[in-house]
């Protein structure tokens, strides 16, 4: 019979996710900086916080908020577009890269809430979307009266004369990716939505546009750029036919032309280098080569990517297995232990909301499995990017019928299910659960009526559970995910070992616990994480040597000898000698 030793490691004492702080151990690499060290929160600007009533989130509900968001001890935010657009992909459509949509405020608005950040200590990064234009932006619309126009080549054409082009895969336009225009008697592409035609990268005139743009906004004091859908800038402008089904991986297709690395050092001499800002990539390319290429220092191209493999493992309700998802961070952080760096995210506007897709939604475990998941983004090497929300532990909402959404990939992607005559009924399920509304829906403030985020009507209906998840009533329990989430980023931001340490993968293959060793010097700290709604127990000789409890989203610690017992979802890191 084994003696079972409950060490009620009250070290933790009332508050059952308190972080101690160690001494702060110094990195040993030489190339420490500010955006690998920090953590960075990703705002959505129309869902955040309206003050003027209309139903849309703006500058003035950030600025209204930032003593909050400082209390996250986050260091960056990441804010989704806010300039001038017809909100065809809710901004990622700019029809002037120079203006604010006027729904988000004035130019004034946001050197306020820029200041506000700023003087708070946090830096901002904003949302570059270069890939394409708006359809409306007046290059655009030039571009489309004649093809002696001078900005006809800032954009991509098949001129009709020689026939249909050859078929190429749009994300969000499922008859592809050409449109015809009768002025010019062309086609243009358009990666996405028929609103968003791609610019011509190979054009240098086109680029210099883009630096003059990115110089803008870094002259008014912006820190970093995040680089939409940048995989995809450079083209391959022969446009050959492409094998049958390429569109299944197509980011291997039209992803990660070796022109574009052309581009980025051009940009990093013109933009990143003389401003001293930096650049994250949406997208790594398909392999882990093609993301070192990106981000490898001395390439001197952009500083850091984030790549989907894990994102993508989750999109319909059948989930993802454990092992797998070891598996794929485990390769990428040892690809990147010695050089380049990469951000850690699990989710963002583009998906699911995190603890639907990873944790476990219900109202018994929606609280624990956050904390879970929340520690596990925060004690891996990386950048972990946090989307609003996500420190509430806020859900997917239910829609279950097509009349209620208003996204363009989501309305995209039921017209290509109807016209293949897939079964509508599992497709709504699979869209209902997977779809990026979930996550985009007002941010739950308190539980006065549309969650205090407007007083208006919301642009997007608020959860129906606001009532029982927000700020207000997670602000006063110190065990909430909130409270948790904000003990983890000091915890975070204290100890480098998360930042910088080795991390060594234990027991690969248990299939519900995720256990792993972050070492830095003489700072040894273990992660235990179950990934499962039931006890889960583990052996690991690593138990032996435990030195104090740093976290633990429970209020006891189950160890016998080397065994250790994790309770539903529990998240502990302890330090070892
Ligand atoms: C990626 C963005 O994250 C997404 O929201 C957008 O729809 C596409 N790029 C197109 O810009
Ligand atoms: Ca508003």
């Amino acid at each position: 019979m084994k003696k079972i030793i409950l060490l009620l490691l009250i070290l933790l004492s009332m508050n059952s996710c308190k972080e101690k702080t160690t001494t702060q151990t110094e990195p040993t690499t030489d190339n420490s900086t500010w955006w690998k060290e920090g953590v960075l929160y990703q705002i959505y600007p129309q869902s955040f916080k309206d003050t003027n009533g209309d139903g849309f989130g703006d500058f003035g509900g950030v600025i209204e908020q930032l003593d909050y968001i400082e209390s996250l001890g986050v260091t960056m935010v990441w804010m989704n577009p806010f300039f001038e657009s017809p909100l065809v992909d809710n901004g990622y459509d700019v029809s002037d890269y120079r203006a604010i949509h006027p729904r988000y405020g004035t130019m004034e608005d946001f050197q306020e809430m820029l200041d506000g950040l700023k003087s708070r200590g946090i830096k901002f990064v904003l949302d570059v979307v270069v890939n394409h234009s708006s359809n409306q932006h007046e290059w655009f619309k030039q571009a489309c009266s004649s093809r002696d126009n001078k900005y006809y080549n800032y954009y991509h054409w098949w001129p009709a004369e020689k026939g249909k082009p050859p078929y190429r895969h749009s994300l969000f336009d499922p008859e592809g990716a050409w449109d015809y225009n009768q002025a010019t008697n062309s086609y243009y592409l358009h990666t996405f939505a028929e609103a968003q035609p791609d610019l011509n990268w190979e054009n240098p005139k086109l680029r210099q546009e883009v630096y003059d743009i990115m110089k803008f906004w870094a002259e008014k004091g912006v820190d970093g750029f995040r680089m939409d859908a940048f995989q995809f800038a450079s083209k391959d402008i022969t446009f050959p036919e492409w094998p049958e089904g390429h569109e299944k991986d197509f980011i291997k297709w039209y992803g990660m032309r070796p022109q574009l690395h052309d581009y980025l050092k051009e940009m990093y001499k013109e933009v990143i280098e003389p401003y001293n800002v930096f650049a994250v990539a949406e997208g790594s390319g398909s392999t882990l080569k093609d993301a070192h290429d990106l981000v490898d220092e001395d390439r001197k191209e952009l500083q850091t990517a984030y790549h989907f493999e894990y994102v993508d493992m989750s999109r319909t309700p059948v989930g993802y297995k454990l092992a797998d998802f070891k598996e794929v961070f485990t390769r990428w952080d040892k690809s990147f232990a010695e050089k380049g760096w990469i951000a850690i995210f699990l989710s963002n506007h583009d998906n699911a909301r995190l603890v639907n897709r990873f944790g476990n939604a219900s109202p018994e475990f929606r609280a624990v499995s956050t904390q879970m998941l929340n520690t596990f983004l925060l004690s891996m090497r990386g950048t972990p990017y946090t989307y609003y929300g996500d420190e509430l532990g806020m859900t997917n909402i239910d829609m279950p019928t097509i009349e209620e959404y208003v996204d363009i990939e989501a309305i995209g992607r039921f017209k290509k299910a109807q016209a293949a005559n897939a079964d509508m009924d599992e497709f709504m399920e699979v869209l209902n659960y997977s779809s990026r509304e979930n996550a985009r829906t007002p941010m739950q403030w308190n539980d006065s009526v549309n969650s205090g985020f407007t007083i208006g009507k919301p642009w997007k209906k608020v959860n129906e559970n606001y009532k029982e998840i927000n700020v207000e009533q997670q602000d006063k329990d110190p065990k909430s995910v909130l409270n948790h989430f904000r003990s983890m980023v000091k915890f975070r931001n204290n100890n480098k070992v998360l930042v910088y340490g080795d991390y060594q993968l234990l027991q690969a293959e248990h299939p519900e616990i995720y256990a792993f060793t972050r070492i830095l010097d003489d700072k040894k700290m273990l992660v235990l994480l179950n990934f499962t709604n039931h006890n889960s127990s583990i052996t690991l000789s690593q138990l032996n040597n435990i030195n104090e409890t740093l976290i633990n989203n429970y209020e006891t610690l189950n160890i016998d000898n080397d065994e250790i017992t994790l309770k539903p979802y529990q998240a502990v890191i302890v330090s070892i000698k």
